[in-house]
Order: structure tokens, then sequence, then C-alpha cells
């Protein structure tokens, strides 16, 4: 059963379950995002995080629970589904193809084509680049719509992932551990675009093992624990040290209060 609130909400995952093998990952997960909310989901190695959002995203089939967006029951079999309905998924790795352009990246499966299917080359490379001016904000002159992605930072890759996303007009744009292995200048720049998410009034699940990444930037958080919720906390209602004090006591104790 959906909650009273799966209508006003961007996504609700109701009483999602999931095993491999005998191990039960997913225990009955009800997770919701609001519209222009970003969510922070959180917990230990092997709490289930990435497992739920594969599922959203279609990677995985659930076996059990139900799925709504937009306030409709949907299911969805595959990430090609997902990325129609205006869901991506930035990921550390794999986000973008290293040997290629930023012009090809950010067009790739989705080319602008004449009606007689020609690439239209140049209106590719005058959009990207003007993405990356006036959507993302890039200034440095090495950062150009023909410019290959190997030669990045890892932040710039990230920024250009969700800069693609945002300019597809995705809905809620799902981050995986994207400053996992960046530095810490890196990593202010992916939580400045994550910040931008919110303020193009779009949605976001951020999933990282730091708190101090996710405190700032989430309004609201998830913590899972070995495939249960074992909280929800509004920011308005938890500082972040109380945050990091609960996630510490719930590893040393399993549990989240007292
Ligand atoms: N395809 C799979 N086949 C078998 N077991 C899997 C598979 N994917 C995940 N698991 C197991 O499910 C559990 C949850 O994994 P998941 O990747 O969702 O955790 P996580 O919360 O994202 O952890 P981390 O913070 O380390 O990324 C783990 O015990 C993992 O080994
Ligand atoms: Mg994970």
């Amino acid at each position: 059963m959906a909650d009273n609130n799966s209508n006003q909400m961007l996504v609700s995952m109701v009483d999602i379950r999931k095993s491999f093998g005998k191990v039960e990952v997913l225990k009955g997960i009800n997770f919701n995002v609001g519209y222009n909310e970003i969510v922070g989901l959180v917990g230990d190695n092997g709490a289930g995080k990435s497992t739920l959002i594969k599922i959203l995203v279609g990677v995985h089939q659930p076996d059990g629970g139900e799925i709504y967006y937009k306030g409709e029951k949907i299911t969805i079999h595959s990430v090609k589904r997902s990325r129609e309905l205006g869901m991506e998924t930035v990921y550390q790795e794999r986000a973008l193809s290293e040997q290629q352009n930023l012009w090809t990246n950010i067009f790739m499966g989705r080319e602008l084509t004449t009606r007689f299917g020609f690439l239209k080359v140049k209106e590719q490379r005058t959009e990207t680049e003007k993405i990356l001016r006036e959507q993302m904000g890039f200034t440095s002159s090495a950062i150009s719509n023909d410019a290959v992605v190997k030669y990045l930072s890892g932040g710039e890759k990230q920024g250009i992932a969700i800069g693609r996303a945002l300019y597809f007009q995705a809905d809620l744009i799902i981050l995986d551990e994207p400053t996992m292995g960046l530095s810490i200048s890196e990593t202010n720049k992916v939580l400045d675009f994550v910040a931008n998410i919110k303020s193009r009034g779009k949605s976001a699940i951020f999933i990282s093992h730091n708190i101090y990444y996710v405190y700032p930037v989430a309004d609201r958080f998830y913590i899972l624990d070995r495939g249960s919720v074992a909280g929800i906390f509004e920011k308005k209602d938890i500082s972040q040290e109380e945050l990091v004090d609960k996630m510490v006591h719930l590893a040393h104790t399993g549990r989240l209060n007292e």
C-alpha cells in the first residue's frame, strides 16, 4: 500500500524487497523523494543503498514492493525506461566515456540528427559549449566542447555528467558516491553542482559515506542499516553532529538510539 503522501511525491518506493540468492538485501524499504528535494541516503558498506537505487532505475527488479513516480504506479524494466521517465544516475565510474570528447559524451545515445538521420555535429558542439559555459559555469579554457574526457579532473567529469542530466531535463538525478576518490576542491565542485540541481527546481538522491558532504546539500536523510530504514530525519530536526553521532552509535550497537 502506498502511504498517503505518494501522490505528492516525485518518487515513492513502497515495501521494496530484494534478495540475492539466500541473502535478503532489502527487507521492505519505504523510500520517498519529494519534488525539488535533495535526499541524502547514508549507511554502512553493504547496507543496500546502491541496490535500492538500482531497483529504482531498472538495473535490478525487486522481489516485492511498488514504485510510484509522479503519483503513478510504474514498473521499470530497463535503465532506458527510467531515463525516458526523467531519472539519470551519476556514478563515480562509468559517468562518461573516457576516450571521447565532451560533445560526443553529452549527446551519447541522444544524438541530434537531421530528419534524414545525419548527425548535427555543429549544433551538438555549439550546444555543448553553451552547457559548459551557461549551465555549468566552467570558465577554464582547457574545457571546451572537443576536450577529451580522460584529460579532465575527476570533479570536472562529475560536473559534466550532472550538467548533461540537467540539460536533458532530468527530474531526478541520482548520485551514487559521486565524490569518491576526488580531492577536496574537486569534491566542493561536485557539491556545488548538487546545489545547482536544487536551485533548478529538480530533485536528487545523494549517496555518500561522508556525512560532511551530504549534510550541507540535502534536505532530508535516510539512514539505511542492513537492508532496513533505521531512521529518517529532516535537516531542520537534526544537526550535522547529531547525525554523525547517530551513525557512529548505530555502527557500534546496531541500534539508532539508546
Ligand atoms: N548483484 C549482486 N549479487 C549478489 N549480491 C549483491 C549484488 N549486489 C549487491 N549485493 C550484496 O547486497 C548487499 C548490499 O549491497 P549494496 O551495493 O546495495 O550496498 P551499499 O549500501 O551500496 O554499500 P556501499 O556503501 O559499500 O556501496 C551487499 O552485501 C552486497 O554484497
Ligand atoms: Mg553502494
